[in-house]
């Protein structure tokens, strides 16, 4: 089990060891950059709020294989490499956010707004990301961070997220533990970005819904946990707005089988 900061940010931790202690699993938690970490010791390691790789990606997944060479990681090297960044939303057969990409060398060609997000596509709790209703600026953004070597995403900004509320639904062992109601986090309202962790409802989820987030789990089968974030376009249609299979926040205080879900889906992979 490693998170970034043993001893902040993370509010789910004890939550999560007492689950596993209540079933069989003695777990221990440990810094991924721990220098002194002895991985092979482990029968298995849960990344958890690793949420200082954004920085540092390429370490955070050499760190991954390293660690996958030596004992069980979950969830595995390779899905942490596809789904840290963004792009794996172009490759899923499952109806996405409409999004206009902007990679190096490249132009920005997008159409005419009403309102634009502009995110880049490492990234987490909306860091580098802004709404404009100006085109000029969308674009500006979208310069800024191909100069910086990366890659952007421009997509319409869907005020929904403020109404009915972007929905994330949380999956053990490929099975549905819970849905919460997440509140938006570039709302003019809001104090600004942040990563909007610990703040939602929980919700009962629409069966459109949950057959979305099957379509989309369908092509991740061998995943511990994910979180799947959902908003709907004008038209009513749930579509994928992001995928959380590396470090999600788990919102396991919401629903009282929550962290006894996620520890039944660890036994059964251990
Ligand atoms: N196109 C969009 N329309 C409305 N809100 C958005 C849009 N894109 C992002 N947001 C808001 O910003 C948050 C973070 O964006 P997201 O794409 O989930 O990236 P990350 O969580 O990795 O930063 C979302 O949860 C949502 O509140
Ligand atoms: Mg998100």
């Amino acid at each position: 089990m490693t998170f970034a900061d043993p001893d902040g940010g993370d509010d789910e931790k004890e939550l999560a060891l007492a689950a596993w202690a209540e079933a069989g699993i003695a777990g221990r938690i440990v810094r991924w950059d721990d220098p002194e970490a002895d991985w092979a010791a482990f029968d298995a390691v849960v990344v958890r709020s690793a949420w200082d790789y954004v920085d540092r990606r390429a370490e955070f997944l050499d760190w991954a294989r390293r660690v996958e060479s030596v004992t069980r990681l979950l969830n595995p090297a390779a899905v942490l490499e596809r789904n840290t960044d963004k792009t794996y939303l172009r490759d899923l057969k499952a109806p996405a956010i409409p999004t206009y990409w902007v990679g190096p060398g490249e132009e920005a060609d997008f159409p005419v707004l009403d309102e634009y997000v502009v995110k880049p596509t490492v990234s987490a709790g909306a860091r580098d990301t802004i709404r404009t209703g100006d085109r000029g600026e969308a674009g500006a953004h979208a310069a800024r961070l191909v100069a910086e070597g990366r890659t952007a995403m421009i997509q319409p900004y869907l005020d929904m997220v403020e109404t009915e509320g972007e929905t994330s639904l949380l999956y053990f062992g490929g099975r549905f533990s819970h849905a919460i109601r997440r509140n938006p986090m570039l709302a003019g309202n809001a104090t600004g970005p942040g990563r909007g962790n610990g703040h939602g409802e929980l919700r009962t989820p629409g069966g459109d819904q949950l057959a979305l987030a099957e379509q989309v789990l369908a092509e991740f089968p061998d995943v511990l946990y994910a979180r799947v974030d959902l908003v709907r376009l004008p038209d009513g249609s749930p579509v994928l707005i992001e995928l959380e299979l590396t470090e999600p926040y788990l919102f396991l205080r919401y629903a009282p089988e929550a962290a006894a879900n996620l520890a039944r889906a660890l036994g059964a992979a251990l």
